[in-house]
């Protein structure tokens, strides 16, 4: 088999066979397939697209391009959540150790920052010293002691994927079907999940922009799911404006930590406790989403969740002195808040851009393995809706340099739309496929 027939034949249109997908996938994985060759067959599938069996097929041979996990020796039903990304999307850092505190163990393998959204991993690892390394042993050892793992793919789980990730990250391939359902249900079938909780974002900051293209990605990973015998539940989620108030990588694990100690934006805590509510119904720890919330904010109100959290950055090398006092988070050299130009209704925030300021200021990465500087990014101060007099804080930069934060400010600024009359505040969910 020759890589370039592949890429010819999906440039032209046609389906892959099983044979060809095994044969990328393997040969990518191993490295006899270069990177501009698979940022090639990247390119035509993101023009050209899959059908489902095709997708069934990357989805399985990226699965099993390494170690698959078996957990049954110590979980006996593992949930597992994954968004499709977004901008200000902390929603992990809140609802894993809320799950886990319930006592439904929880072992994540989540990703990095793509294309303009940010990455759990990145947020996380500006907890100094916190590992997103974990071998399998380390993986399972984890999880069977305290209940609660929040890792990114070892060399050898999904390998295919860590590697594809990272150069869709830099080759405009990201927002693809087939590529977005292979690479998230590979990893959690990788990962030993019985159960899904997908959270698909839809908006200008996520990689479906319309509602239509959303629900289409839902259902294609919740059939994917069942083929596989998953039990997955998707929820559509809003993402016309980041979530929560702040985006980049510490400003955002502080926000978190705002939330889990029952603080924070309330947008993000009420997205926290449907998703963390509807993994408990999927891990059959409560029999309607009703009773579900209230363990939820139970959970949350009484500590345990904040307690699981520390026992997780401990357990991963983290210094839990950071996230017991948060000021510890080295601050970027300038921090300036941005003023309403005028008295008005926001009335829409163009949320990728938004995460592209925070990858201009250094949060993201511009191309594969840069350095990410985790104090930089921004923290919104009003959300679609609000009515806002001229000189009110709009936002908040948090920069290294004049020039990038002169830069931010300005795009910043560009990324919102203010509007003379009532703006109606958006919704936090707009479907649930089960
Ligand atoms: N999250 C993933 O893990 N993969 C994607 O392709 C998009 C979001």
């Amino acid at each position: 088999m020759r890589m370039v027939e592949l890429i010819e034949k999906k440039r032209d249109g046609e389906s892959l066979t099983t044979e060809e997908i095994n044969y990328f996938i393997q040969g990518y994985t191993d490295g006899t397939i270069p990177d501009y060759q698979a940022s090639a067959l990247l390119m035509a599938i993101m023009l050209r697209g899959m059908d489902d069996r095709e997708t069934g097929d990357l989805t399985l041979a990226m699965a099993y391009s390494g170690e698959a996990l078996d957990l049954k020796d110590v979980a006996p039903f593992v949930v597992d959540k994954h968004s499709t990304g977004g901008v200000g999307d902390k929603v992990s850092l809140v609802a894993i150790p809320v799950v886990a505190a319930r006592g439904l163990p929880v072992g994540k393998m989540s990703g990095r920052g793509l294309g303009f959204s940010g990455g759990t991993l990145d947020k996380l690892e500006s907890v100094p010293g916190y590992r997103a390394d974990l071998s399998v042993a380390e993986f399972k050892a984890q999880l069977a002691r305290i209940g609660i793992v929040l890792t990114g793919q070892s060399a050898n789980l999904a390998p295919a994927d860590g590697k594809l990730y990272a150069l869709r990250d830099v080759t405009g391939t990201v927002p693809s079907m087939p590529l977005i359902t292979s690479s998230i249900m590979s990893k959690k079938i990788a990962g030993g999940a019985d159960a899904i909780l997908l959270d698909v974002k839809v908006g200008s900051g996520a990689f479906m922009k319309t509602l239509d293209s959303a629900r289409a990605l839902a259902e294609g990973m919740v059939r994917i799911g069942e083929t596989l015998g998953r039990k997955v539940t998707a929820l559509i989620s809003d993402m016309n404006q980041p979530l929560g108030c702040a985006v980049g990588n510490s400003l955002e694990v502080r926000e978190a930590i705002d939330v889990l100690h029952g603080h924070g934006p309330q947008d993000f805590y009420e997205h926290c406790v449907t998703v963390a509510a509807e993994m408990l119904c999927l891990g059959r720890k409560a029999d309607t989403l009703e009773a579900a919330v209230a363990q939820v904010t139970e959970t949350m109100a009484s500590g345990q969740a904040w307690e699981k959290f520390r026992q997780l950055i401990i357990a991963q090398g983290g210094d839990v002195r950071y996230v017991d006092e948060p000021d510890r988070f080295p601050h970027a050299p300038l921090i300036e808040t941005v003023p309403a130009p005028q008295d008005g209704y926001l009335a829409e925030v163009r949320a990728d851009e938004i995460g592209r300021v925070a990858l201009g200021l250094g949060g993201g990465r511009e191309k594969k393995g840069d350095v990410l500087d985790h104090r930089v990014g921004l923290v919104m101060h009003c959300k679609v809706g609000d009515k806002i007099e001229a000189g009110a804080p709009l936002f908040t930069i948090h920069a290294t340099d004049v020039a990038k934060r002169d830069e931010a400010m300005r795009r910043a600024l560009r990324a919102l739309t203010f509007a003379p009359d009532p703006v109606e505040p958006l919704p936090l969910f707009y479907a649930r496929i089960v």
